[in-house]
């Protein structure tokens, strides 16, 4: 690499100091996976290492996430005065730990934990919701081997109960904690997990049922209050014990405040603990979220490490150990949103987030092609499949949304259901009205743009496989055997091409 630096070339030290532009000081390109042999100015590496950066998609049109794109200017100086400090050390930063405790109480009290006027509240922050579910899953496998083994019975063998819709963290958890998964499979027209079929895959190795408060898939909630009658039942019957977590990622700061009535939460005696990510509609940026227990009892005494070569005594539950960069001011932030923000204020919040939903819905039905998958209540997002996929597919409609700007993920839905192709827009605390109108109309002259181009089935069919009936095999192919298979073909045509939803 060559370099007309400060240092080789004095002269010109003041004009490449204040350059703008970190062309003037590189002429070769930078060895991207090697360290260089020669070092650049700091402005020069910002200017280059900026520049790369500017091709990342815009956060706040990235639609595919639930995670918090905007906050308050305030906020963002909190984030700034706390970014060297690193939050594990409890003993020097005792205020941030304070904080996070706090954070821990409002969240334990909103779920309804039975806390006494004395008590504190069992939880920690995390860096999301799925290092909480690690935590939560752990305890639970560690409470349910603790329990056979002093039964004399084998404990080599833990499942977990879950929906198939559930986020990849839950397959990570079973999968790096050698839990077997054990998925209800979807069906046609319900996407979420049937309490029924859970309750009936409960055997005596099951650690726990997760339900899950805002599918990832399609925001709606699953019935925690019918699962924890079922499993009562079932306990009853069969002398076990088998707990619920919720896994609240999204829901858990919606459902407090827009349907107060619904009981998801501690309220149920099965529900032992709750994870819900700060960063999703806690409304804080990414880093932060949070796993309670309802009591002391569900959080086994040999998960939590005490150290104490930070200056005291520090117990400690989390998979991490260090947790410095923005992380470290979530809990602040968390701390600062629940006291600027009112549960009026969230309520107004929410409210407003589904007011836009409705909006952007409104406007999808209109184009006269879609269907509406997700729910009336839940977490506010859209979530839509084509009527008519046989020329043209949600994959295309996508791809075409980039030329607008927009980021909107099309994804097939988990088994049984994957047939379904579907679009997924989340709409976030700064997602207006306005934009919401634009979207729609951005998707309407999609879809009339695609019916003007020809379709990659057929122009791609050379390259795929149809399925061919046997000789003489009388076609009667129902709407769903005919959607089965246009999905594969754009499974095949597409594949690679997949935004994940996350
Ligand atoms: C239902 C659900 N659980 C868990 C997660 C993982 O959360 P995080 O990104 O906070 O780790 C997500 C993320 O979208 C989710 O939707």
């Amino acid at each position: 690499m060559v370099i007309t630096s400060a240092a080789t070339h004095p002269d010109e030290q003041d004009e490449c100091l204040s350059s703008t532009f970190a062309s003037r000081y590189v002429r070769q390109p930078i060895p991207k996976f090697k360290m260089p042999d020669h070092s650049i100015p700091k402005d020069a590496a910002y200017q280059l290492i900026n520049d790369e950066l500017m091709l990342d998609g815009l956060p706040r049109l990235n639609l595919a996430s639930f995670v918090t794109t905007w906050m308050e200017p305030e906020c963002e100086k909190l984030i700034l005065a706390s970014l060297n400090k690193n939050y594990v050390d409890m003993d020097e930063y005792p205020v941030t730990t304070e904080l996070q405790n706090r954070c821990v109480n409002i969240i334990a009290n909103l779920f309804h934990a039975p806390l006494s006027e004395q008590e504190t509240a069992v939880g920690v922050g995390t860096v999301g919701s799925s290092e909480a579910i690690m935590l939560a899953g752990l305890a639970f496998k560690r409470k349910w081997q603790t329990k056979r083994k002093a039964e004399g019975k084998p404990y080599d063998k833990p499942n977990i109960v879950t929906g198939a819709n559930v986020q990849v963290c839950w397959e990570k958890f079973a999968r790096y904690f050698e839990v077997e998964l054990k998925e209800v499979k979807l069906t046609e027209g319900y996407y979420v997990m049937d309490p029924v079929k859970a309750v009936e895959m409960v055997d005596e190795n099951t650690i726990c049922v997760a339900a899950i408060l805002g599918s990832t898939m399609t925001g709606e909630f699953e019935d925690v209050k019918l699962l924890n009658e079922l499993l009562t039942e079932k306990n009853k019957e069969t002398g076990w014990d088998t707990p619920i977590h919720v896994d609240a990622a999204s829901g858990g700061f919606i459902a407090p405040f827009l349907y107060p009535d619904l009981e998801w939460d501690f309220r149920l005696p099965l529900v032992k603990s709750i994870n819900v990510s700060g960063h999703k509609y806690g409304l804080v940026y990414p880093g932060v979220g949070w796993v309670v227990w309802k009591s002391k009892d569900d959080l086994p005494d040999e998960l939590v490490f005490h150290i104490n070569y930070l200056g005291s005594d520090q117990p400690t539950f989390t998979l991490n150990f260090s947790k410095g960069k923005p992380s470290c001011a979530k809990p602040i932030l968390s701390y600062a949103f629940a006291i600027v923000v009112d549960k009026k204020g969230y309520k107004n919040i929410m409210e407003n987030c589904w007011d836009n939903a409705r909006t952007l819905r409104k406007g999808i039905e209109r184009t006269g092609r879609f269907n509406i998958i997700s729910k009336d209540i839940g977490v506010p997002l859209v979530a839509f499949s084509l009527k008519d996929s046989s020329q043209h597919s949600v994959f295309e409609i996508s791809d075409q949304l980039r030329k607008y700007g927009w980021i909107v993920p099309a994804y097939t839905m988990p088994p049984d259901a994957e047939h379904l192709a579907v679009l997924r827009v989340v709409v976030r605390e700064d997602f207006n009205h306005g934009l919401a109108e634009r979207l729609a109309a951005d998707i309407d002259k999609v879809v009339k743009l695609l019916d003007t181009l020809p379709s990659p089935i057929t122009t791609n069919a050379a390259h795929v496989t149809p399925i061919t009936p046997e000789p003489n095999q009388k076609i009667n192919k129902s709407d769903i055997e005919t959607q089965r298979e246009i999905s594969s073909y754009w499974k095949r045509l597409l594949e690679g091409k997949k935004l994940g939803a996350c």
